[in-house]
């Protein structure tokens, strides 16, 4: 069976009660078992893991990256300044895909900027819950072996 990681930065467990115009009204709990829901019709074993620390989501993706065939990455505000998640997501071969609830380029400056998406073979944001369905699609595309 086909495998995939799906990884939430900072801030992200608490989904459902942040700002809801920005990121929607589902948990953190609900928004995975709607893609482990999807990924189930096509096939597709979905690893959740969130984490506050950057170094935590680094161990991880690093330990279980070896037996999977590729990533669905929202690093929370990581995104704008981790190049040790950009490295990590390099060194593990995988295709990627960065997911933002938000319409990052339609807010404030520093959230335009992405240092960890030029390790992704897709950047998706501003369409919430459905961006990681799409993300999906796109692994799903990519014939992740
Ligand atoms: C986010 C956007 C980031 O700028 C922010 O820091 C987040 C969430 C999003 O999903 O829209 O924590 O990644």
């Amino acid at each position: 069976m086909k495998k995939i990681l799906l990884i939430h930065g900072p801030n992200l467990n608490l989904l459902g009660v942040r700002d809801t115009k920005h990121y929607g009204d589902l948990t953190l709990e609900k928004l995975e078992s709607l893609v482990k829901e999807k990924a189930d019709e096509v096939g597709i074993e979905v690893i959740c893991y969130q984490s506050n620390h950057e170094g935590s989501l680094v161990d991880f993706i690093q330990e279980k990256s070896l037996n999977v065939n590729g990533i669905i990455i929202n690093p929370g505000a990581l995104t704008h300044y981790s190049y040790s998640l950009y490295d990590c997501l390099v060194d593990t071969n995988l295709p990627c895909v960065e997911v933002h609830l938000s319409d990052v380029e339609n807010r404030e400056d520093f959230r335009k900027i992405s240092v960890t998406a030029p390790a992704c073979i897709a950047k998706i944001s501003g369409k919430k819950e459905q961006g990681y369905l799409e993300a999906l699609e796109l692994l799903n595309a990519d014939n992740i072996n």
